[in-house]
C-alpha cells in the first residue's frame, strides 16, 4: 500500500464540532492519517487538547504561529479536505473565495475535487436562498456537498440542517478514497473472529480469537479500494465502519452467511477461528452442579466452511488461515490443497492468538513459502492484501 490515506478535517463553529474527535477516531481506525484545522469559533465547541490527542498531530489554528506557507504544505499533504461541521458563514466565505482565516485560506489552496463539506446549521439558515446559492456555487466548482440530516437541532426546533452522523461521514470518506487502489472494483469477503457454540443458556464453546486479524484485513482491503463484507463472530476488535458487517454467533450461522455472500465475492479470506466442534445438543436450561462429580459433554463436528467454499470456488481467489501449534508448513500445505485455496497464511497459536502482533508465512498454491518476521497485525493485513492484489 502506498502509505495511509491523509484526511484534513476543517472544523468551523457549529455545535456539531463536538462530534469531530469521534470522527477522527473512526477515520484512524479505518487506517487514515488525520490532521485537523479549525476556525477561531470552532474552539468554543471542541477542545484543542482533545483534537491534538485523538489526531496525534498539532491542531492547525490561527492564533498559533505556523510557518507562512503552512497552508500550502497542508493543502499538498491532504488527499481529502473535509469541512465538518461547515457553518453557513464558512460556506458563504468559501463560495466567494474569502480567505480570512487559516481554514478558509486552505479552502482556496486545495483543488475543489479534493474538497467536501458537511453542512450543519438550523433549518431556516439551511433553507435560505443565499445558502442554497452558495451551496450550488460550491457544487458547480466540483466541491462535494454532503447531505444534511433531519431531526432535532441545537435550537430545539426540528427539521433539515443537522450534520450527518459521524459513521455516515466515515462511509462517505471511505467510498471516496482511494479512487484507484489496487483492489478497486473488487468485492472482498472476509470471515473474522471466533464462533460460539452454546452448551446451555449461559455457557459456550469458543476460542481466544480476538478478530484483530480480520479487522486489519478489512481495513487494508478498504484502503486499496475494495468493497468489503465481513462476516464476524463475537469478536472484541472493532471493525472498520466502511465495511458491510454481518454478525453471527455459531459456525452454522457463519457457514450460511459465507455461502450466501461467497456468490458475489471476487476474493474470499477465511480468517475466522471456527469452532471445529459443537455440543451434540444444547441444553434448554442451565446445567447444575447438583451431581457434584464429573459431567461429560458429547460433541459433534461443525461443517468445514472453507472446504465447502473451495468446492464452489470457480475463478474466485480463496485464502485460508492455518493456525498451527507445531513448527513446519506441512499441515498448512495439506490444508491448502484439501480446501482448494490459492493462498494459505500460516501462523502459530503462541505467536498470534489474542495478540496485537503475528508472525506469518504466506504459502502459495504455486508452491512458494514466504516467511516474515513478527509484525503488527495492521501491517500483516496490508502485506497479505498486497500479495493477494499482486496475484490477481
Ligand atoms: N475452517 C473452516 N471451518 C471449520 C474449521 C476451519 O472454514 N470448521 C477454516 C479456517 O477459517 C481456516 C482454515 O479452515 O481458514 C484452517 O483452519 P485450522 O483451524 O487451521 O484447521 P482445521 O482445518 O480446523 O484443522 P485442524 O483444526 O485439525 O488443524
Amino acid at each position: 500500500m502506498q502509505g495511509k490515506v491523509r484526511i484534513l478535517i476543517g472544523i468551523t463553529g457549529g455545535i456539531a464540532a463536538y462530534k469531530v474527535p469521534q470522527l477522527i477516531r473512526l477515520l484512524k481506525k479505518n487506517g487514515a492519517e488525520v490532521k485537523a484545522v479549525c476556525t477561531p469559533c470552532a474552539l468554543r465547541f471542541v477542545g484543542d487538547e482533545t483534537l491534538r490527542t485523538v489526531s496525534g498531530h498539532p491542531l492547525y489554528r490561527d492564533d498559533v504561529s505556523f510557518h507562512d506557507i503552512e497552508h500550502i504544505r497542508l493543502a499538498e499533504w491532504t488527499d481529502l479536505f473535509i469541512i465538518c461541521p461547515a457553518t453557513a458563514n464558512t460556506i458563504a466565505k468559501i463560495a466567494h473565495g474569502i480567505a480570512d482565516n487559516l481554514l478558509t485560506t486552505l479552502a482556496l489552496s486545495v483543488p475543489p475535487e479534493k474538497m467536501a463539506v458537511a453542512p450543519a446549521m438550523n433549518t431556516v439558515m439551511w433553507e435560505n436562498r443565499v445558502t442554497k446559492e452558495n451551496i450550488a456555487a460550491l457544487e458547480k466548482r466540483g466541491v462535494t456537498v454532503l447531505p444534511v440530516g433531519e431531526g432535532e437541532l441545537a435550537c430545539s426546533a426540528s427539521g433539515p440542517g443537522r450534520m450527518l452522523e459521524v459513521e455516515e461521514i466515515v462511509d462517505f470518506v471511505m467510498s471516496r478514497l482511494p479512487a484507484e487502489g489496487a483492489l478497486s472494483g473488487k468485492r472482498v469477503l472476509i470471515s473474522s473472529g471466533p464462533t460460539e457454540e452454546p452448551i446451555d443458556p449461559v455457557r459456550v464453546i469458543s476460542n481466544r480469537s480476538s478478530g484483530k486479524m480480520g479487522a486489519a484485513l478489512a481495513r487494508a482491503a478498504l484502503m486499496q479500494g475494495a468493497k468489503v463484507t465481513v462476516v464476524s463472530g463475537p469478536a472484541r476488535a472493532a471493525l472498520p465502519p466502511g465495511a458491510r458487517i454481518i454478525k453471527v454467533r455459531t459456525a452454522g450461522q457463519m457457514r450460511d452467511a459465507m455461502r450466501k455472500e461467497f456468490r458475489s465475492a471476487d476474493i474470499c479470506i477465511m480468517a475466522a477461528a471456527v469452532s471445529d466442534f459443537k455440543p451434540a445438543q444444547t441444553r434448554a436450561s442451565k446445567i447444575r452442579r447438583d451431581g457434584g462429580g464429573k459431567i461429560s459433554l458429547a460433541l459433534e463436528a461443525n461443517p468445514d466452511i472453507l472446504a465447502e467454499l473451495g468446492k464452489r470456488k470457480g475463478n474466485k481467489f480463496l485464502v485460508g488461515f492455518a493456525l498451527e501449534t507445531s513448527a513446519g508448513n506441512e499441515q498448512a500445505e495439506r490444508k491448502m490443497n484439501d480446501k482448494k485455496c490459492d493462498m494459505m497464511i500460516v501462523n502459530r497459536a503462541g505467536e498470534s492468538l489474542d495478540r496485537d502482533s503475528t508472525k506469518i508465512t504466506i504459502l502459495d498454491a504455486g508452491g512458494s513459502a514466504e516467511p516474515f518476521p513478527a509484525m503488527d497485525k495492521t501491517q500483516a493485513g496490508e502485506l497479505i492484501m498486497q500479495r493477494i492484489a499482486a496475484r490477481l
